[in-house]
């Protein structure tokens, strides 16, 4: 997640977005409709659909989908076909034109896309010199004009065909002509997964977004080019190819909200069920990705956001428990720091939706080394997954939530069993484990909640908040901060409780809030820490096992040793989502963010 900027004529375009297609019996606008809803996480500036009943329609708006379909009443289309489209733009024109979906010069052929047009501006000109007329200022209306300019000596499937071999960038893309009631779509670098249901096929951004009607999925590949009549083919290299159906472990509940009034609060609450799921780790992946480890020369760990804290924490989980060295690198980073990789390397990436592209482009920066990749990944057939040399999938479920919460503790869970694994503990890692399930049922619970709101009123108009922790506590600072300032908007910055002295005390003041995470490892350097903040008025909160006279405010987390990190973020989460509902803020939907950031 986070923005992804795309600046072009001084103008910032954001290219997550959340796409959707359905073909066959059933009423195609109402299922695009549903599906937009569940896909809205991706994006919610904008959002427009078009189906053909007689002629194209398209329908498109600037709001949220709820908002966009208020004002435009589509119920009353009958067709089964349709695509459909949320965007996110944050400054840079949010205007109805450049809205999805984008159709030609005869408003024949609509488009819906995702990803970067990198040569749009060429495409552009030399279409615009054929005599197209533009209506969008988007990169990804040039598609709608491609095929149509191509469809001038060839049939519509093999124009989208010709149109694709001109693109440069990364897409995935659904279009629909007015004339055939075809669909075809195609990925590069861009997610796409095919839902395969009784009464037709669908094509969207995600799972979730078709789940109440299929279970049955298709993980397109990179190159995958899909077109969708009678039936389905899917081609890559112009050659017609075979892709499994797989199996959905998730149900349709798990991607609803349910009881709860938003996915941020019902993930955080789910936390236990998904470390349950993680001590279920099949033991062979595990000891398999141990000995690669043992085997290898340079182990190196990757990830973004808060997939890269839960890297940084692992890293200090292998010092203690297996006294082994993991370097920890950003992933973005990454490209510029594999000149010393050999075959014998090992990166390990974490990632909960094995799409980041930088995630992806550090672990292919890897391969070109001939260095093995491992991913510890949540959702199955991502990108992550399918070039990955070996794959631990977490099976945390769906995180509909743009925050990660339930998939970062749950690879903290992952990292605590491998580094026991590694020193041959793996059933000591287990069971350490499982005596935490009935404990994080508590810190999740409405008595926790209610206590974190008494912090959270007093923390909820501050401007800044700092966040101390040492050791295992460092990278649990980091994350906090990140979830704090993410949901919240409050600016709120982690590091070691060591760098206090260094520079960070400077901006102390008579009421700073600070939150200062302890442990029984660090407990006498972080308190003198505390006492330091306490000394320039801070207004300190303790988090840990052990309550002290310097805190003004003190949620208690019991010790867990490796597992403290778990245990700890927890109430931070709750914090940060409490800040935010007191702010008046959609802590589902932060601004400026997206889930899935797939494209550098
Ligand atoms: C923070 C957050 C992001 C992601 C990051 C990596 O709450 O969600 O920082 O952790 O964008 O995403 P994944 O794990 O999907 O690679």
């Amino acid at each position: 997640m986070l923005t992804i900027l795309f600046i072009k004529n001084s103008e910032v375009i954001i290219t997550m977005c959340g796409i959707i297609g359905y073909i066959g019996t059933k009423n195609a606008v109402s299922l695009v409709l549903s599906g937009l809803k569940k896909l809205e996480y991706r994006g919610y500036d904008s959002a427009g659909i078009a189906t053909i009943s007689n002629k194209l329609v398209v329908k498109k708006d600037v709001g949220k989908i709820d908002e966009v379909f208020s004002k435009i009443d589509v119920s009353n289309i009958k067709s089964n076909i349709a695509i459909g489209h949320t965007r996110w733009a944050t400054h840079g024109k949010v205007t109805k034109e450049n809205a999805h979906p984008h159709t030609d010069c005869k408003n024949e052929i609509a488009i819906v896309h995702n990803g970067i047009i990198e040569n749009f501006k060429e495409l552009k000109e030399e279409l615009i010199k054929k005599g197209h007329v533009f209506k969008s200022e988007t990169d990804s209306e040039v598609i709608a004009h491609l095929i149509e300019e191509e469809m001038k000596n060839k049939d519509f499937v093999n124009a989208f065909f010709e149109c694709l071999k001109k693109l440069k960038g990364s897409y995935a893309i659904v279009a629909i002509y007015e004339k055939e009631k075809k669909m075809v779509a195609a990925r590069k670098e861009s997610p796409l997964v095919v839902g395969v249901a009784n009464h037709g096929f669908f094509i969207s951004s995600d799972v979730p977004s078709f789940i109440d009607e299929t279970k049955k999925v298709i993980y397109l590949y990179d190159g995958d080019v899909v077109v969708i009549n009678n039936g389905l083919k899917i081609y890559n290299n112009g050659v017609e190819v075979k892709r499994e159906i797989d199996s959905v472990e998730w149900d349709a509940e798990q991607a609803k909200k349910g009881v709860f009034k938003h996915f941020m609060l019902k993930e955080i609450t789910e936390q236990a069920n998904v470390i349950k799921k993680a001590i279920a780790q099949d033991d062979d992946i595990i000891k398999e990705i141990v000995d690669s480890m043992k085997n290898a020369e340079g182990i190196y760990f990757v990830g973004c956001g808060t997939a890269y804290h839960a890297c940084l924490e692992g890293s200090y989980i292998f010092s203690k428990v297996a006294k082994l060295h993991v370097n920890v690198c950003y992933a973005h980073e990454f490209p510029n720091y594999v000149h010393f990789l050999t075959p014998k390397s090992l990166v390990i990436a974490i990632s909960q939706s094995g799409e980041t592209a930088d995630t992806l482009t550090a672990i292919r920066a890897a391969k070109e080394k001939g260095a093995k990749v491992i991913s510890i990944v949540n959702v199955a057939g991502s990108t992550l997954v399918r070039e990955s040399h070996k794959v631990l999938l977490q099976h945390a479920g769906p995180e509909i939530c743009v925050l990660s919460t339930k998939s970062y503790t749950s690879q903290l869970a992952i990292l605590v069993l491998l580094a026991y694994a590694f020193v041959d503990k793996l059933d000591e890692a287990k069971s350490k484990l499982k005596e935490l399930i009935r404990y994080i049922y508590y810190l999740t619970s409405k008595n926790t909640q209610d206590y974190i709101k008494k912090l959270a009123e007093i923390l909820k108009d501050s401007k800044d908040i700092y966040i101390l922790g040492r050791g295992l506590q460092y990278p649990t600072a980091l994350e906090a901060a990140l979830k704090i300032k993410e949901v919240s908007y409050i600016h709120a910055e982690g590091f070691a409780g060591g760098e206090l002295k260094h520079g960070n005390i400077a901006l102390i003041e008579k009421g700073t809030p600070c939150i200062v995470f302890t442990s029984k490892d660090t407990e006498s350097d972080i308190i003198s820490n505390a006492q330091e903040l306490k000394s320039r008025g801070a207004y300190v909160i303790g988090i840990g096992p052990k309550n002290n006279d310097v805190f003004d405010f003190f949620i208690k987390v019991r010790e867990a040793e490796e597992a403290n990190s778990i245990c700890q973020i927890i109430p931070i989460q709750i914090l940060a989502y409490q800040l935010a509902i007191l702010r008046g803020l959609d802590p589902d939907k932060p601004r400026n963010l997206a889930k899935s950031v797939t494209v550098k």
